[in-house]
């Protein structure tokens, strides 16, 4: 009887084992072939080709709408419908059966105001501004996935919405897009940002916070001016500004547990224009993050009594304004736990396990986090790092360089990341 049981458990272990491995093997070979197509010579210079042709338009946020119409020609001639505009020139493209479940994968449109100085053949064409975070690369990786997707719609067990979102960089596209109540019936959501911390090939992530939240400030400190040689007779704003900057850092070094990140950054100051004279006024700003949304209405409301206080100590008045109306702050990006698992799964087959990596928890900041707080989501980075090619670049310089070797790799990833969502999700609606 024991030996009996004891051959029941077995055979069922075995069972187990043989059904696990089938659906790793699927996904093996999912992964292999969604990268193949991807990296078929015309399919890889169809890629390069968009990509190439944004990277030499690049608008700002709010004003994609160049960038916006080239995507619209391409789902067009993909034979893929779309929402537009949403949130100004975002589009929402829409692939699969038009029923539950729904997934969304992201990609952020806009360009930055750098000079590109890198020389080469398809740089920006538009004076003083440039994709220096590579979101030209997140449209072309998206609608490579868009691509490999119409390809197999008939196979889709849901829908897959193709968000492409404007205004990233710092004017809350994501929230704007959450606003127009397109994506209330999505079930999750993935996104990719280019690294060219890690080389092209490796992709990388963590469960739970990835991102800091983040928030502006801009203070003006206002006294009296006069000549540099009779303080007394003048309110010195510039002595009360120094003292104001130097007080914020105590809000982190004697407010804030050492075992709970916050970062106050003052990035500017102007006031005064000769060695001899002192301003009417100073003003300065900066930014303030944190990874939870009680440290972030901690760190606001200190930032701002500490300006008005401390100046008042200099018998200067201040104004201090979070300009939030027009820049909503971010909140932290937190990865949901099933969700990173998903894609970590997912890109295990695609790249091989060394190649999925746990990323440190950084105080950066993206729009990313306000799906991130809708729905389930998961954010990785995804590796551009060439030595030889210079793709080592830190985001936002003006050396930025982007290894497209990545275009077939964030195609590929996308597509399966949504495929497998919907493929192990669709008898939840049921
Ligand atoms: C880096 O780029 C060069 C030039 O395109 C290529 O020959 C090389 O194989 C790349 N290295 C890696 C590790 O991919
Ligand atoms: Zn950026
Ligand atoms: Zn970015």
């Amino acid at each position: 009887m024991d030996f009996l049981c004891y051959l029941l458990v077995l055979a069922l272990l075995f069972h187990q084992w043989a059904l696990g491995s089938e659906s790793r093997s699927e996904i093996g070979l999912l992964t292999q072939e969604l990268l193949e197509s991807a990296r078929e010579p015309q399919f890889f210079d169809w890629l390069r080709r968009v990509r190439r042709a944004i990277h030499q338009n690049p608008e700002l946020s709010f004003q994609e709408y160049e960038t916006s119409e080239l995507i619209r020609s391409e789902l067009d001639s993909l034979g893929i419908g779309y929402s537009w505009p949403v949130a100004k020139t975002g589009v929402i493209g829409s692939v699969g059966s038009g029923r539950q479940p729904w997934f969304s994968l992201r990609a952020d449109m806009d360009a930055l105001p750098i000079q590109e100085l890198v020389d080469w053949e398809f740089k920006s064409k538009n004076n003083g501004k440039m994709h220096a975070c590579g979101h030209d690369a997140h449209v072309t990786m998206l609608l490579g996935a868009a691509k490999l997707l119409q390809q197999r719609r008939d196979e889709l067990k849901g829908t897959v919405k193709l968000v492409f979102q404007p205004a990233e960089e710092g004017q809350s596209g994501a929230y704007h897009i959450l606003k127009e109540g397109v994506l209330e019936k999505n079930q999750a959501i993935f996104g990719l940002h280019v690294s060219p911390y890690l080389h092209t090939g490796v992709i990388a992530s963590r469960p739970g916070g990835l991102l800091a939240g983040s928030g502006r400030f801009l203070a003006i400190i206002q006294g009296k001016g006069g000549h540099a040689a009779s303080p007394h007779k003048i309110i010195d704003p510039i002595i009360a500004a120094s003292s104001v900057i130097l007080a914020l850092q105590q809000i982190i070094s004697r407010e804030t547990d050492p075992l709970d990140s916050r970062v106050i950054s003052v990035g500017f100051i102007d006031g005064g224009q000769a060695e001899n004279v002192i301003p009417e006024s100073v003003k300065f700003g900066g930014t303030f993050r944190s990874l939870t949304s009680e440290a972030h209405s901690h760190l606001r409301k200190r930032i701002g009594e500490i300006i008005e206080t401390q100046a008042a100590v200099h018998r200067c008045t201040a104004i201090v304004d979070f300009m939030e109306e027009k820049s909503i702050p971010y909140p932290a990006t937190v990865n949901d736990e099933a969700m990173y698992e998903h894609v970590k799964r997912v890109g295990e087959s695609l790249l091989g396990q060394p190649n999925v990596q746990l990323e440190s928890l950084t105080m950066g900041a993206e729009d990313f986090s306000f799906y991130s707080q809708k729905m389930p989501a998961a954010f990785f980075s995804i590796g551009i790092k060439n030595e030889t090619l210079k793709s080592d670049q830190p985001l936002h310089s003006p050396y930025f360089y982007l290894d497209e070797e990545v275009l077939p790799i964030g195609a590929a990833l996308h597509a399966a990341v949504a495929i497998t969502y919907l493929d192990s999700h669709v008898a939840d609606t049921h």
